[in-house]
């Protein structure tokens, strides 16, 4: 376990959450911001970073789940991004949909701010997001966050405009 809060726990995934990292990756509503599902090489690859991330920074993202029943629900983290040629330490965040709309995102994102700056002393932190991804939006503004620029990302062959939110060490709102 890495993280806690009063309803879930964060830890990190490993190869048995596989089916799990399936139902989230693999849903066209999920993944519309993704420009669509990801096949399951797509998966495995996007969990082989995330342990990779682990042996490499000791964080990246985790797996949400539920106190009461170990349910593995999401995932939220921090990785290293690039936000428009700037490396920057993000908090992400992608739920199965059948756990939307109860506040485990911004629960799970709040924390991991906390864990950011208490942990590793990081003077901020960002979350760059779709323009059109409006929940994911509300979930940085939930966790304190503002919008510090914007710029286009190219991803999966596609031009997507992004904003660059942002939330600074001294500003612990939440
Ligand atoms: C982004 C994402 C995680 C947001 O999920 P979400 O369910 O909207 O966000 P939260 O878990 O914080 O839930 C907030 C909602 O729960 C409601 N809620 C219910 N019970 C609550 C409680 N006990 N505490 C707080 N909020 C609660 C809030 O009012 C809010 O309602 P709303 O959906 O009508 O706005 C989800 O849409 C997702 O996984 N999207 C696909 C992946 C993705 O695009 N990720 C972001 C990439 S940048």
């Amino acid at each position: 376990m890495i993280l806690e809060t009063e309803r879930i726990l964060l830890r990190e995934m490993n190869q048995e959450d596989f089916p799990c990292l399936c139902a989230i990756l693999q849903d066209e509503q999920t993944m519309y911001a993704y420009n669509g599902i990801f096949s399951h090489l797509e998966t495995q690859e996007w969990l082989n970073k995330q342990l990779a991330n682990y042996q490499r920074y000791g964080f990246g993202l985790w797996a949400v789940c539920l106190k009461d029943s170990s349910k593995m629900i999401g995932q939220c983290g921090l990785t290293w991004q690039d936000a428009d040629g700037k490396n920057v330490l993000e908090i992400g965040y992608l739920f199965n949909r059948a756990y939307w709309h109860r506040g485990y995102a911004a629960e799970a994102a709040r924390r991991c701010k906390r864990y950011a700056f208490e942990e590793l002393k990081a003077d901020k932190v960002y979350s760059i997001i779709r323009d059109i991804n409006i929940p994911s939006i509300n979930v940085a503004i939930r966790n304190g966050m503002y919008v510090c620029g914007r710029f286009i990302k190219k991803y999966r062959g596609v031009d997507m405009p992004h904003f660059i939110f942002c939330v600074k060490q001294d500003t612990l709102l939440n």
